[in-house]
């Protein structure tokens, strides 16, 4: 028989071009700044979660593994959410899955929380609209927020809890970018998200980097929308390296660069010197996202995949947010 408390969705994780850095409530991750982002057709996340009468606890599963701990704590705080909405009292279980190898050090919690949220609230019976969802998947994981949206996002800070979440910047076929994701290590980051963020207020720069955002963020929204693919590079490059070097002024400091992301820094100058139109931006890792048009991805990626520090490489393009599946 049909279960009727089921439901499955698949979510992009995306690439912040103006990057959320420091909460202002970190317990529900309220943001010091707007953001925005490009989905990544490449990364995705596919959720199905259940609610029985049968299950005597909330289980879940990543990529064939049960998760525990604080993993686990931050999945139940959205299902208790959802429970309340939905005036429910059973237990699910949570299957969860990456299409992108969960070892390689893309950040998973956008496409993770934004799939979690659409998936758990159907399944209970919810149909929440986009700005709700948005709003839901922003309590799990901030950058989730904008996983919601198709194709190019941007997350308005908002004053409260209600007043932030993400709203369409412009459709995936806006522009035809590309994200060439250049693996340069699979480790563990030496700082997850959630540590980065606090780190960040302890930076002599981090009131500096809001200052700039006053001006970089309109200035990044004029070049996207004018397609002005050079101006919007030099802003993309300025926006990541004002997010490291506030980490990397913290207190305790936090290195995110490896030998591997100076070598794709370094090519990307070079392919530029040669009048290859390529920008990069990172987040809180040393993988380098390269930022191109689609036509040129594959012989950027064909250059980055010879350098001795590169593991591997993802081509993504912008593409739809959360969706349910069948
Ligand atoms: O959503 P979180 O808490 O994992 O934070 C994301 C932080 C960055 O990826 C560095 C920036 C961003 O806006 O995605």
């Amino acid at each position: 028989m049909k279960n009727k408390y089921r439901a499955k969705a698949i979510s992009p994780a995306n690439i912040a071009f103006i990057k959320f850095w420091g909460k202002k409530d970190p317990l529900i991750n309220l943001p010091f700044n707007d953001s925005i982002s490009m989905n990544l057709s490449n990364c995705f996340t596919a959720t199905e979660v259940e609610f029985s009468p049968r299950y005597k606890r909330d289980r879940v599963f990543i990529d064939g593994r049960e998760v525990q701990d604080e993993k686990l704590v931050r999945v139940v705080k959205i299902l208790d959410l959802v429970r309340k909405r939905a005036k429910k009292k059973l237990f699910v279980k949570i299957v969860s899955k990456n299409n992108f190898p969960s070892d390689a050090g893309i950040a998973s919690s956008a496409s993770a929380f934004s799939a979690l949220a659409l998936s758990a609230s159907k399944a209970a019976g919810l149909s929440l609209p986009q700005k709700e969802l948005s709003i839901l998947s922003r309590l799990g994981s901030g950058s989730a927020s904008r996983s919601v949206v198709d194709g190019f996002a941007e997350w308005r800070k908002g004053k409260d809890g209600q007043t932030s979440y993400a709203i369409q910047l412009a459709p995936p076929d806006y522009w035809n970018l590309a994200d060439i994701v250049a693996v340069v290590d699979k480790g563990k980051k030496i700082a997850g998200s959630t540590e980065g963020h606090k780190a960040a207020l302890s930076s002599p720069y981090f009131k500096a980097r809001l200052v700039e955002l006053k001006t970089r963020i309109p200035a990044m929204k004029k070049a996207f929308l004018k397609r002005d693919l050079e101006e919007f590079g030099r802003l993309l490059e300025e926006e990541a390296v004002s997010l490291h070097v506030c980490a990397m002024t913290s207190k305790p400091p936090i290195f995110y660069w490896k030998k591997g992301t100076f070598e794709v820094v370094e090519a990307i100058f070079k392919m530029r010197e040669r009048g290859v139109s390529v920008y990069f931006t990172m987040d809180a890792g040393p993988n380098v996202h390269a930022i191109c048009l689609q036509k040129d991805s594959n012989r950027i990626r064909k250059i980055f995949n010879k350098l001795p520090g590169v593991l591997f490489t993802i081509i993504n393009k912008p593409c739809l947010g959360s969706r349910l599946v069948k």
